[in-house]
Order: structure tokens, then sequence, then C-alpha cells
């Protein structure tokens, strides 16, 4: 069996000014998994994927990458970075550059690579991401989502084996967050392994292979989550609430209709909607 990407175990870690954030957290990152990170405001799931990137140390416990312990020294940093990418909440916490291909750009440089290899990362990055038309703009000039997907081109243009976003869908409309969605889906295409911290149940219900359910510090439970995402006490224990496509489900069993086998639980509502006109559609009488 090949080693998970990463491992946290009995993770710990209090703020300087002594909140403590991580309690003795234990989480599996498989490969090529998709894993949700859930909890409520302050759960310290932020907190776990700036440990998971490298970005802050534990005071005790331990992590692993790819079956190793980690170190903190400057090659293993190197190492890590290359490995393990982290996309914050916000943009402009990680955009400096004065356009959008020298944003992107500035991870593959410092890994030393000659300017053929930059040229050609920043520019499979920039298509990845649906990018290239903006190349050569300031990124403060662009809007919101774009902005938040300059940020993913350059941790992708790592070709890390590991991206963390936290909050992905914060602050995107609709068709932000479905273009976010399948850029996703093609990086995973590549072989990257996604992890994602959120609030949001009804993306991680119709998006994540596994959930992580953290509260106060400890993830509580970690499994599929279709499953964890109906458990009503896992639920209220981490204040999440049922996902939509969970109650419509529940609602329309109430009336006495049957999930079929053979589709399987729908992880969105538009995938229940979907559904539901094709069973309408089955039933409908031949036109004379
Ligand atoms: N820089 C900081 N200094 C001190 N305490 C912090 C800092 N960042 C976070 N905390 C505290 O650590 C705990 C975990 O915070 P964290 O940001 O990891 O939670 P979260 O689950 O990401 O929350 P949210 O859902 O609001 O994003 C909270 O009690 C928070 O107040
Ligand atoms: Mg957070």
């Amino acid at each position: 069996m090949t080693a998970p990407l990463i491992e946290a175990r009995n993770l710990a870690y209090g703020y300087p000014d002594g909140v403590v954030a991580l309690a003795g957290l234990d989480i599996t990152i498989p490969q090529g998994r998709r894993l949700a990170i859930l909890g409520p405001n302050g759960s310290g799931k932020t907190t776990l994927l700036l440990h998971l990137a490298g970005l802050l140390r534990p005071d005790s416990g331990t992590l692993s990458l790819a079956g190793r312990p980690v170190g903190y020294g400057r090659a293993d940093m190197k190492h890590w970075r290359q490995r393990v990418q982290m996309v914050l909440q916000e943009p402009d916490d990680q955009l400096f550059a004065a356009s959008v291909a020298e944003d992107v750009s500035f991870g593959p440089i410092n890994l030393g690579l000659d300017q053929p290899a930059v040229s050609a990362r920043v520019d499979d990055a920039l298509a990845a991401l649906d990018l290239a038309a903006v190349a050569n703009r300031p990124p403060h000039l662009l809007s919101y989502g774009q902005r938040k997907r300059v940020v993913i081109a350059g941790a992708v243009a790592m070709q890390p084996d590991l991206l963390l976003l936290d909050e992905p869908s914060a602050g995107l409309d609709g068709d932000g967050v479905s273009q976010l969605l399948a850029a996703l889906a093609r990086l995973q295409e590549t072989g990257t392994t996604i992890a994602i911290a959120t609030h949001d149940v009804d993306l991680a219900h119709g998006w994540a292979d596994d959930v992580g359910v953290i509260v106060a510090g400890r993830v509580m439970r970690q499994g599929p989550a279709r499953q964890l995402l109906a458990d009503a006490d896992v639920l209220a224990a981490a204040r999440l609430r049922t996902p939509s496509v969970v109650r419509m489900l529940r609602a329309l069993t109430l009336t006495g209709w049957e999930l079929r086998g053979e589709d399987g639980i729908p992880g969105t509502i538009e995938g229940l909607a979907a559904g539901l006109e094709r069973r309408a559609c089955d039933r409908r009488p031949d036109s004379p």
C-alpha cells in the first residue's frame, strides 16, 4: 500500500497569544481523493492547512509527507513547497506582482528552473485556470474570481502533489464556483490531489469523496462525504447544516418517492433535479 500524501498525528498548536487552535489533531490525505475539511468558525481549519503547507510549525505532534516525517530546514522546506501548495482565502494576501504572468512565474523561478521551463509552466497554469487572455494585465485590475484563479495558477505552476485551498468558494458567484470546480477537476486529471477547507456543506457534498470534520482543534470524524454529511450527530456536533440535496431526498422519501439504486446518491440539487427529469421522461407515454 502506498503511504498517504500527508499525514498528521496528534498535532497541537497554540498561537502566541495563548489561543489553542489545534488540540491533538489527526488527519490523513490519501493520494487522488478529494477531501473537504469542514467545521464551524474558529475550529482550526485554516490553522490546519497552514501546518499541512509547512507555513506554521506545530508545538507537538508529527507530520509525514509520503510516509517520511517532515523537517523544517531550508532543503526540507524547498521540497515541501514543491509537493504542497496552499491558496489562502483572500487572493490579495498572495498577489503582489505587476502582471498575472509575472505573479504566476514567481514560484517556478524560485525553484531555479530555466527560462523556457518557467514559461512552459506559466503557460500551462494560465491555460488550466482559463487566464491566458489576462496574462499581461495587473492582477489588481481583475475581478475577485479572476484574482482567486491567478493565485491558484501560481500554486499550480509549482506542479504540487497536493493543493490546499482555504474557503475556495467564498466571495464567488454561482458561475465563479462552477469555473473553479471545472479547473480543479482538470487539475485532478493531471494527478494533483486537492483538499479544501470550507463551511459550504453543499459544495462539500457535491465535490468531495471524503470529509474531515473539525471541532475545537480536533478531527472528530473523517470518512466518505455522502455518509458523514447525512449523519445528524456529526452535523450537529460541528454546527453544520444538512446539505440541501440530503434534505430534499428525505422530503421526497416522505412523499413515497424512492431513490433507485442505479442512480446513486446525487451530489447536488442539480444532479437530483436531472435524475427526476430523466425519470419523468421515462414515464411519459410515447406521443401519438
Ligand atoms: N493569528 C492568530 N492569532 C491568534 N489566534 C488566532 C490566529 N488565527 C486564528 N486564531 C485562533 O485560532 C483558532 C482557530 O482559528 P482558524 O482560523 O484556524 O479557524 P477556522 O476554522 O479556519 O475558522 P473560520 O471558519 O472562521 O475560517 C480560533 O480560536 C482563532 O481565533
Ligand atoms: Mg479559516
